[in-house]
């Protein structure tokens, strides 16, 4: 009895301290609130005044809406509380988010915004081409203006900050993740993490267009094991440093707010635990100021991956690693306080912890403009201008691999058949991870043709699944076939066999592949349209096919661009970002490998050793003669200036877009270097009979140096080849 009044008289009196010192916070206007103050001023003050319980909610993000992802099925919050850090945010409806956040603002102490998280991967509603799709453009600069569009209608919505871009080098395409990244080379990652950075984050976060990226996964997932998903990645100091950080390091350079500590194992310490990588490399090295959130679970997967034998230790694994926030499984929320209060984790890093998640809220403007406009659906999505900026990336993003005797384009062609379960489809042009996206949004590839072919007949059949064993359409699409000039075979990969735990080999099903072999038996020319979300093993169709176009998963305005270019309305420019092998069997098989120890020997004795087709590949319906590589100078000193430049020539009679990708090699040095590096690469448009110039401005610490294991860059003297195509010049560098 006297215990329980004695509970009553305390929490009275706790609430009598609660309510006063509640009430002092309402009446004076505390730093953190004034908008003219300097952010890191706001940090300290807001920091000085919350207490741990307030500080460990920041350092949480959990999930409200409807979740449908199924990688992720986590539990959401039934009552959001009022002092979290972090939400995964699966809606889209501005009332309901400003009511989230106003419970956050009016209903908390300190009146805290939350920070409202999404992947929105390659469009919210107006979806793009997948990463690698992107990536095959060469063009950062429409890559930015996308991601742009994405974060317009993110922000909108209510989404201020995205789980994008994903930079993992990736070579093995096996693994369903290479769909999300800018593909095999170090290079190409960080330049395109660089223009999606600034297509998300703008010049200034706190404009109500932006919204913060988050640079993913850090660090080496692309070399999961096998390309299987969530698995061991074995990764020595020097790759580490040579292949996998330089996207981010670049990512980083151009403001990243945040980066996700990823799923893999790097040689026995899994990236989500790693201190080297989060601290030595991030913060203390690269001096990144925002935070690094968890991958989903991620902290809780160190007890599965053995580091960890409890809660509490995986906790103070992640923490002291890194780790600043924690995705879903709670587990900071249940354990960080306990660890703080018994002294493993001093409070000097829980503030700093907590600065870092505050200090991109400010930058987003969020303390100061917590909420956003109600705007109707159609003012907000699909808009006019965004959709034409889309489609242009489409256009760029397209690969033609294949053009027989000129079967492309098919303008005399009076009668087509279009075949394929691609054909008709619109879900699985959208691809993995497409947010708010809506097959109905899409236009697909047969609504292209009929806009764009009038005056031609089109004849339809689906002809078979995406799988299966059914092949009794098959009959009525050899029929349907019969009757046309040219036969457009559509197939590919629904959108759930990339993306995350999307691995697979990577041959498309056998009923796919036969449908094209059954039609191959007319005769009549045969246009293979492939979307899928890796590249594909093709020896059985590829000799079948007299034209074959790699259209990935453009999203919402692929049709159009596809029957523009097998018209010749568009003339393809688009180039791999990603080698495709011959099998899968020459897994590992990507075009900055190292040298063999023995000149053309090794190989497999049963399987060609080149791929199908490599980095860079890609045709035009227009020819281009390259001229003679030029230095301005053959030998160079350290700090010299050195310019490298090519004449590129259209000598077809269509006007047409190149890509000049510069490649530099080091053959002697005290490390083995890869056969050849990317360090440059520009597109531009040449008119037919027209010649461009096409320009390197070599920075030799940049472009020569290697990293050492240590982080150093190193950059040593001797010979340096540079390269176009298989035009190369020698330059030396001397001491
Ligand atoms: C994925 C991340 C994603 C996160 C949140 C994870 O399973 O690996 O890429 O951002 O879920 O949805």
């Amino acid at each position: 009895m006297k215990m329980k009044r004695l509970t009553i008289i305390s929490c009275l009196l706790l609430l009598g301290i609660m309510n006063s010192s509640f009430a002092q916070a309402k009446k004076e206007k505390p730093l953190y609130k004034d908008a003219n103050a300097p952010v890191e001023k706001r940090i300290n003050d807001l920091v000085s005044r919350m207490t741990l319980e307030e500080k460990v909610y920041q350092l949480n993000q959990v999930l409200v809406g409807n979740n449908d992802n199924p990688n992720n099925v986590g539990e959401a919050v039934k009552k959001v509380p009022a002092e979290i850090g972090s939400l995964i945010y699966f809606g889209y409806d501005p009332v309901f988010r400003n009511s989230v956040q106003r419970h956050a603002m009016e209903e908390s102490r300190l009146g805290i915004p939350i920070l409202f998280g999404y992947d929105v991967i390659h469009g919210f509603r107006t979806i793009y081409p997948i990463s690698l799709g992107q990536a095959c453009s060469w063009n950062p600069e429409l890559v930015k203006r996308s991601c742009s569009v994405a974060a317009q209608e993110a922000r909108i919505s209510g989404v201020d900050w995205t789980f994008s871009p994903m930079i993992d080098v990736a070579r093995d395409p096996r693994w369903g993740r290479v769909a999300e990244g800018y593909g095999e080379d170090p290079y190409t990652n960080a330049v395109f993490a660089v223009a999606s950075v600034q297509g998300y984050q703008g010049t200034d976060l706190s404009n109500t267009k932006n919204i913060a990226a988050c640079l993913k996964h850090y660090v080496g997932y692309g070399a999961s094991e096998g390309g299987r998903d969530y698995t061991y990645s074995e990764i020595s100091k020097q790759t580490l440093w040579n292949t996998y950080l330089p996207p981010f390091e670049a990512g980083v350079k151009a403001g990243a707010a945040t980066l996700m500590s990823a799923f893999n194992d790097i040689s026995g310490v899994p990236a989500s635990s790693n201190h080297y990588t989060l601290t030595e490399v991030l913060k203390d090295k690269w001096k990144h100021d925002g935070f690094v959130v968890s991958d989903w679970d991620a902290v809780k997967q160190l007890i599965r991956q053995g580091v960890a034998g409890s809660k509490k230790e995986a906790t103070l694994k992640a923490f002291q690693a890194g780790v600043e926030m924690d995705m879903n499984d709670r587990y900071y929320l249940q354990s960080l306080a306990e660890l703080v209060n018994e002294g493993a984790i001093p409070i000097e890093k829980i503030n700093d912890a907590v600065g870092r998640v505050l200090r991109v809220k400010f930058r987003l403007g969020l303390f100061d403009n917590p909420y956003i406009p109600v705007k109707a659906e159609d003012k907000r999505y699909l808009l006019p201008e965004n959709l034409k900026t889309v489609e242009k990336l489409v256009e760029e993003s397209i690969v033609l691999l294949k053009n027989e005797k000129n079967t492309l384009p098919l303008s005399t062609k009076s009668r087509l058949a279009v075949i394929g379960p691609m054909a008709k489809n619109k879900e699985h042009l959208l691809g993995s991870w497409s947010a708010h996206g809506k097959a109905e949004d899409v236009v697909s590839i047969y609504e292209g043709l009929e806009s764009e072919f009038k005056n031609m007949k089109l004849l339809y059949a689906e002809g078979c699944d995406f799988d299966g064993n059914d092949t009794s359409k098959f009959a009525e699409a050899t029929k349907v076939a019969q009757g046309a000039d040219a036969i457009l075979v559509c197939l590919g990969e629904k959108k759930t066999w990339s993306g995350e735990n999307g691995s697979r080999t990577l041959s498309l099903p056998q009923i796919q592949e036969n449908l094209l072999l059954e039609l191959k038996k007319l005769g009549k020319p045969i246009v293979l349209i492939l979307s899928n979300g890796r590249p594909l093993e093709l020896n059985r169709i590829e000799p079948a096919s007299d034209a074959i176009v790699e259209i990935w998963q453009p999203g919402v305005n692929g049709g159009r661009p596809v029957a523009g270019i097998l018209s010749g309305r568009i003339n393809p420019s688009g180039k791999l970002a990603m080698t495709f092998p011959y099998s899968a069997e020459q897994i590992p098989i990507y075009y900055n490998m190292r040298q063999s120890a023995r000149k053309n020997k090794g190989g497999y004795q049963d399987i060609p050793n080149n791929p199908r087709y490599e980095f860079t590949y890609g045709l035009s319906y227009t020819t281009f003669k390259y001229g003679e590589l030029k230095a301005s100078q053959l030998k160079i000193k350290h700090g010299d200036k050195l310019v490298v430049e090519i004449p590129v020539t259209n000598t077809g009679i269509r006007d047409g877009a190149e890509t000049v990708h510069w490649f530099i090699s080091d053959p002697v040095c005290s490390i083995t270097r890869p056969i050849k590096e990317l360090k440059f690469f520009e597109k531009q448009v040449i008119k037919a009979g027209e010649t461009k110039i096409f320009r390197f401005e070599v920075d030799l610490d940049r472009d020569f140096s290697y990293v050492d294991e240590t982080g150093k860059r190193v950059l040593e003297s001797g010979d340096y080849f540079i390269s176009v195509k298989e035009n190369n010049i020698i330059v030396e560098l001397v001491n």
